[in-house]
């Protein structure tokens, strides 16, 4: 059975490197807001090109800090709109309504699963105050589009980066995580750059915002024994970030691995009854999944299953289907439904044989 992803098997890549920082984690015995937490904010933010990365406990603590602290500084207040791509995951959201800001979902372009900018002009009101864009999947979202709108309305922008480490805009010229005013990075195990737990990072420029998010990320504490601010506990492991210090040298090459199996399988899959991605070939994809489309996905499901293939489903029901967003259930979103209804990812990541790729390509076409 090829398995959708094998963390044992990708990690096991860094075993011995990580045998041996864990070795002199116990050697150091400093445990919290250690060297490594320093030494992988400095290098992750080298890495996208920004001022600040500060290292926090997963994604969503990630957003939600992000939000919090726009509101400490004044920039945001409780009530104010956050737009967001309605068939995001629904982290996206939890951090909006956590930060006591109000979500306004948008519909998705078709092709690329990403916040269509035509939509979000559509959805502007005087609250709006924020857009939260979401590079889904691994591909950037349109942050051209996004900006010019931001600029227009006076809004912030928001990158949720959990699924896109190091893909980067080509209009722009710069990466995830340096493309709006904030960006906020999970680094769960699967993702493209994976802990070996709970992790996350925020990106940005500002200065008073990452000076915020320092605090509230650790009491809300200035120095040792000075409190002022209410702050949480939301900081980054020292354990997760050596494994991330480790792991972080290959993720180009990694994400250039991904985008050499998404060609092959853009080029070789010929099956009426799947439809491929959409890409443009460039590095602003980054392939976190590699996602198709069919009518019929559980049979898909089911067929890759009987050739040896598994599948997953990201994700089976949208936000606004869920049981805790009652309100929302009847809200008629007909593309994030019909994107929710349809989507099915096969296998891929940087460590998967030539030979699983090969009997994936020919399974789809067989069926
Ligand atoms: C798009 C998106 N946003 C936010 C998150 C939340 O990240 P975490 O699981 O680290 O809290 C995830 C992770 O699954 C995600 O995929």
């Amino acid at each position: 059975m090829i398995k959708f992803l094998d963390l044992k098997i990708i990690n096991q890549h860094y075993e011995e490197q990580l045998k041996k920082a864990f070795r002199n984690f116990l050697d150091e015995g400093y445990y919290i807001l250690g060297s490594q937490v320093i030494q992988f904010e400095n290098k992750f933010a080298d890495f996208c090109g920004v001022n600040h990365c500060i290292g926090v406990s997963n994604g969503l603590d990630a957003l939600t800090l992000i939000f919090k602290s726009y509101i400490r500084l004044g920039k945001l207040k409780k009530g104010d709109q956050v737009i967001v791509a309605a068939n995001t995951y629904i982290a996206s959201i939890l951090a909006i309504i956590n930060a006591g800001l109000e979500p306004v979902l948008v519909e998705p372009n078709e092709d690329t699963f990403n916040i269509d900018p035509l939509e979000i002009t559509k959805k502007i009101s005087d609250k709006t105050k924020a857009i939260l864009a979401v590079h889904l999947y691994g591909m950037l979202a349109d942050m051209k589009g996004i900006l010019e709108i931001s600029r227009k309305y006076d809004l912030l922008v928001i990158e949720d980066a959990a699924q896109a480490h190091g893909a980067r805009d080509m209009d722009l010229g710069r990466k995830a995580g340096n493309l709006g005013d904030a960006a906020a990075f999970s680094f769960y195990p699967t993702k493209n750059l994976g802990a070996l737990g709970d992790a996350g990072a925020v990106t940005t420029s500002d200065d008073s915002l990452a000076k915020m998010i320092y605090k509230l990320r650790n009491y809300g504490r200035s120095t040792k024994f000075k409190n002022d601010a209410l702050g949480y506990n939301n900081r980054l492991d020292e354990v997760q970030a050596s494994m991330l210090n480790i792991k972080l040298p290959y993720l180009d090459k990694e994400n250039e691995k991904r985008r050499e199996i998404a060609k092959k399988y853009v080029s070789e899959i010929n099956n009426k009854k799947i439809l491929l991605p959409y890409w443009d070939g460039s590095k602003n994809h980054v392939f976190h999944v590699f996602v198709i489309r069919t009518k019929n996905r559980n049979e898909l499901k089911e067929f890759l299953l009987k050739n040896g293939v598994e599948t997953l489903i990201f994700y089976p029901i949208p936000p606004h289907k869920q049981k805790v967003f009652k309100s929302w259930n009847n809200k008629s979103l007909p593309i994030t439904e019909n994107i929710h209804d349809e989507v099915i990812s096969i296998p891929l990541n940087p460590y998967i044989k030539s030979r699983d790729v090969e009997k994936i390509i020919t399974a789809l076409n067989n069926y």
